[in-house]
């Protein structure tokens, strides 16, 4: 049994122990008395680790003292490491290994070895992989020692969520001694990070409204508490490098555009950002999508739109995510036809396929595909599902109908190719995804099914 090493996650480290040992996890989980399902998410990093499991697992794996002092300490540091603030969902070890990708990922070392633009920029459709790139960005700059800072923004952020974040949690991560020399010179950082208050110079407060007092108007104060970021980030940065990985920009605060942009344009070439955004969901002539674009004006982004995996990778993500319990040829294709070359769709579908015997969508992806088709105008929505029952590909023709001018049909169907839904082909227009017309048609009642269809309750190709 190898020496387990103490740069490698728990869920790492689990594994790799448990097939040292030439266990499966059923028999690793029974002989801990865990459940199958403890044990997977264990190695997933889905779960944190409690010490008397991390005992019983040692136990159970026959590790030598050294080994079981090194499980147990890891354990104790990823308990320690998980961020309390919000962060990317997969910058952890639950994210598997990476597979394809290779362009991407030698654009993604070279971007951090500090080559081209100071922003490279992940778009493309929901469940693309984005997220994944973002936390390939993490492991290697966190494998090359420089300092990374990481926030996801959510639905709803405001202000200058989640850059703010990713500072704060900088700020909570870092030792006493450290932070100290860090923020020396960042008198006003605690406007943007009151956490810092006491241990940064303090400046005049803002007034709201302006008072008479000689002290900073609110605009003043913001210009000063920006440029104490971008020396913040600098001295971070130090004499090498600092990777900033921001997810899902399209939901960040209004000010956090401007706040990234500033540091963009005035932080040293060091400072490297990774962001990744939903091209559909960014409110075009929002704050944000101005400074986007002000800084793409200014080549400062880099941006790269990630595809549908292609068919030797996605079979590969059906393997790596099936695991130890292969799903069978018959099935696998299944999966890979459904899903189109998209990594969410693929992980989903394979993980359905292997828990039960059933091919049902499960109920989560069904949700996060129904929240996408929700942001469609309602009659393209309408136009989706009546071809959804009819085929795969439908011509123009079969869509005409009294009710409906033929120039208002071909505005709906733009649009929904500019939401990603359908791609014009010479036979018509093709639903990009298999999966998405399913779940498009398995959303109407049978009464629409036989009004739409003429009788046939069944979609067919
Ligand atoms: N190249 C890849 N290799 C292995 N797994 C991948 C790859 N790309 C994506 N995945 C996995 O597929 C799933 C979906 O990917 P991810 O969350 O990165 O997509 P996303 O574009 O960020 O989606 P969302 O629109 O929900 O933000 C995740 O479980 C992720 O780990
Ligand atoms: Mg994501």
């Amino acid at each position: 049994m190898s020496t387990p090493s103490r740069d490698e996650s728990f869920a790492t480290l689990l594994t790799r122990l448990r097939r040292d040992a030439g266990m499966t996890q059923e028999r690793l989980a029974d002989r801990a008395g865990l459940s199958v399902r403890a044990v997977s998410s264990l190695e997933c990093g889905d779960r944190r680790p409690r010490r008397y499991t991390v005992e019983r697992l040692a136990q159970a794996l026959r590790l030598s003292a050294e080994q079981r002092a090194v499980l147990v300490a890891t354990a104790e540091g990823d308990r320690r490491r998980l961020p309390e603030a919000p962060s990317l969902p997969t910058a952890n070890a639950s994210a598997g290994p990476l597979i394809g990708r290779v362009a991407e990922v030698e654009e993604l070392r070279a971007h951090l070895a500090g080559a081209g633009p100071p922003v490279l920029a992940y778009a493309g459709e929901p469940g693309i992989g984005r997220s994944r790139l973002l936390a390939e960005a993490v492991a290697i700059g966190g494998g090359w020692g420089i300092p990374v800072l990481t926030a996801a923004a959510r639905r709803g952020d405001e202000g200058y969520a989640p850059l703010v974040h990713a500072l704060a949690d900088h700020v909570r991560r870092t030792p006493a001694a450290a932070l100290a020399a860090q923020v020396r010179d960042c008198a006003g950082l605690d406007l943007l990070l009151p956490e810092l208050a006491g241990r940064v110079r303090r400046l005049p407060a803002p007034t709201f409204p302006a008072a008479t007092l000689p002290v900073l108007s609110a605009d003043q104060a913001r210009r000063l508490a920006f440029d104490a970021a971008v020396r913040f980030v600098d001295a971070i940065a130090g004499t090498g490098r600092l990777v900033l990985v921001l997810d899902d920009v399209q939901w960040a605060g209004a000010d956090a555009g401007d706040l990234l942009s500033h540091l963009v344009r005035r932080a040293g070439p060091q400072v490297r950002v990774v962001l990744a955004y939903r091209p559909a969901d960014v409110v075009a002539g929002s704050r944000f999508a101005q400074c986007a674009e002000e800084l793409g004006r200014l080549g400062m982004v880099r941006t790269r739109v990630l595809r549908p995996l292609p068919q030797s990778e996605a079979l590969a993500l059906v393997d790596a995510t099936a695991g130890d319990t292969p799903l069978g040829a018959g099935r696998q294709a299944r999966v890979v036809r459904r899903a189109a070359g998209v990594p969410l769709f693929l992980v989903e579908l394979t993980r359905a396929a292997g828990q039960d015997e059933s091919e049902d969508v499960p109920w989560h992806l069904r949700l996060a595909v129904g929240r996408e088709l929700a942001a469609l105008p309602r009659p393209v929505f309408a136009l989706l599902q009546r071809m959804a029952l009819i085929a795969t590909t439908v011509a123009v023709e079969r869509l005409i109908a009294d009710d409906m001018p033929t120039d208002q049909l071909l505005e709906y169907l733009d649009v929904a190719m500019r939401f990603g839904i359908l791609d014009e082909t010479r036979r018509g227009f093709r639903f990009r995804y298999p999966l998405v017309r399913e779940i498009l048609a398995a959303g109407l009642g049978p009464g629409r099914r036989r009004l739409w269809l003429g009788g046939k309750a069944h979609p067919h190709d």
